[in-house]
């Protein structure tokens, strides 16, 4: 054979490869209004960058006519490319190739391109799109299951894992993205959950689609599961690429600096008028957020998910931070257990992947209620306060209006080892609110008063001029300035420059014990 035919067969077997099931499965998908692996690896990655390996990986299994459905690259393309010119690894669930299915090969695509993603320190992303553990290959593709989490397992904590969710997710198959940082899902198009709708009918005998049990709006405002939902798989995909720019390599490094030309000593006048002069009236948080932010921008995570408090991801001065905020425009920012969780994961994200957190707090406290307390609110605020305790970056704190009681405590206070914490100057640091405390500390005194409602407003009144105010604790140093609003931003990014090469650390331990 000359060397001219062996080109020819190696482009030919390649071109094979890159069909995956056949034009017929490849219309079918377009048809369904999906993309398929390679048409989102390409959206996905740097133009021209994906280097694919593995493209002639074939299945060994013989039962079931699968000696007759022979793919070469098997269901799943692996391989890496960039971002941004960043590398990044990837694989990219194939389901015109027997319905995206997870068989022993698939199986050790995957794990080989974790291995390499963890041994070269950079981001995995994974595109999935999948009917599940392959059938016809029984308990090894079960197998090739645990194996992928062991790795995700192992990788948590030391490269970003990203998951999106491109169109099916079923059974046991959920547990690998549940097990990486964030999930992306496709409105209308993608789903997760661990039992179908048939098996809900015959084992609750609820009606329920596909849509409602486990669509990207269930994941992303009520289960959690889902970060970040979009409307489209281009949009989703734009978005991985987005977050990405705010995350390190891997947690050795930190996230990159990028020169956004706003200026680190832009004032914001408006911040000076934003609080409402009544201190039970909302405002909305988020524009405090684009004020202070590099251009306004804010990459926000569980948008639709416990809104009550607002994280996501920013930059100061072109630093990347992390951003957790108490919403006084939804249930006046209390913490209640969703909200709890949310903002501990994504603290521990944070500190995990050495990006400062800025903390904004105007919280009313822990959300009372049968409702919160049988549902483990104690376990749930142990787990942000455990979260905040334990976190060794970085640790900014402004607090806008109220702070409240236990929240107080737990929302990056100083005592749980802030760094820069700062008050504006309308904020009320106090057991709880000038109203609830004269309640209960005068209570003898106003059921003896000639006009009590009088005098419980000259109680509430002493009450704030003593207690809800930050002076109290700033005469402590539980607060190291009380600050104009208007300098807020400048005064966080000289504190974060100031904090930029600190060091501390948690007592050796081989892990610790969060109440989860
Ligand atoms: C083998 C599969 C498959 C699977 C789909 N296919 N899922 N082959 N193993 N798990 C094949 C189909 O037979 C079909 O092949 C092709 O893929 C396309 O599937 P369709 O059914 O035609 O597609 P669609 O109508 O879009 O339906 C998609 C689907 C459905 C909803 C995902 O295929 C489905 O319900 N699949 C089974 C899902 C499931 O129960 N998986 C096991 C989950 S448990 P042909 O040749 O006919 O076109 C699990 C355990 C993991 O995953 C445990 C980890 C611990």
């Amino acid at each position: 054979m000359s060397n001219q035919t062996r080109i020819q067969e190696l482009r030919e077997r390649k071109a094979r490869a890159r069909l995956g099931g056949g034009p017929e499965r490849i219309e079918i998908q377009h048809k369904k209004g999906r993309l398929t692996a390679r048409e989102r690896l390409d959206l996905l990655l740097d133009k021209g960058s994906f280097r694919e390996i593995d493209s002639f990986v074939v299945h060994r299994t013989r039962d079931f006519g699968l000696d007759q459905q022979v793919y070469s690259g098997d269901s799943v393309v692996t391989g890496w490319g960039t971002i941004d010119g960043r590398l990044v690894y990837v694989f990219s669930q194939d389901f015109t190739v027997l319905g995206g299915s997870l068989g022993e090969v698939h199986a050790e695509k995957i794990c080989k391109i974790m291995d390499m993603a963890m041994k070269n320190g950079a981001p995995i992303i994974g595109l999935n799109d999948s009917g599940g553990a392959r059938i016809q290959e029984g308990v090894v593709s079960l197998a090739g299951y645990a194996d992928i989490f062991l790795r995700n397992t192992l990788a948590s904590g030391v490269i970003p894992q990203i998951s999106a969710i491109m169109g099916p997710c079923a059974g046991g198959a959920v547990y690998s993205p549940a097990l990486t940082d964030f999930i992306f899902m496709v409105r209308g198009s993608s789903y997760m959950f661990v039992t179908g709708p048939d098996v809900v009918k015959a084992v609750t005998h609820e009606e329920v689609t596909f849509e409602e049990l486990g669509g990207a709006a269930v994941h992303a405002e009520k289960s959690g599961v889902c970060h970040v939902a979009a409307d489209t798989e281009a949009d989703t995909l734009y978005l991985i690429r987005k977050l990405l720019s705010y995350l390190p390599q891997n947690n050795m490094e930190d996230p990159p600096f990028v020169d956004t030309g706003d200026n680190p000593l832009r004032e914001e006048e408006a911040l000076d008028t934003i609080i409402p002069d009544d201190p039970v009236k909302p405002y909305n948080i988020k524009d405090v957020i684009q004020l202070v932010m590099d251009n306004g921008e804010f990459f926000e995570i569980h948008e639709s998910f416990a809104p009550n408090i607002v994280v996501g991801f920013a930059r100061l001065g072109g630093h990347a931070v992390g951003i957790v905020a108490n919403q006084p425009a939804v249930l006046a920012g209390v913490l209640d257990i969703d909200a709890s969780e949310k903002a501990a994961r994504f603290v521990r994200t944070c500190d995990a992947f050495n990006i400062p957190l800025v903390t904004f707090v105007d919280v009313p406290g822990f959300m009372p209620g049968t409702v919160q307390e049988h549902g483990g609110i104690i376990r749930a605020g142990a787990k942000l306060l455990y979260a905040y305790c334990e976190a060794t970056v970085p640790k900014l704190t402004v607090i806008t209006r109220k702070a409240y009681g236990g929240a107080y405590d737990v929302m990056s206070s100083k005592h749980i080892r802030g760094d820069f914490n700062v008050a504006w100057p309308n904020a009320e640091l106090a057991v709880m609110g000038p109203e609830g405390a004269v309640n209960i500390i005068f209570r003898r005194e106003l059921e003896k008063a000639e006009d009590p409602v009088k005098r419980r407003a000259e109680l509430v009144e002493e009450y704030r001029c003593k207690f809800a105010n930050p002076y109290v604790a700033a005469e402590r140093g539980y607060l190291d300035d009380v600050i104009e609003p208007r300098e807020t931003r400048p005064r966080l990014i000289n504190a974060l420059e100031m904090l930029s090469n600190k060091r501390d650390s948690n007592p050796p331990k081989k892990h610790g014990n969060i109440p989860l």
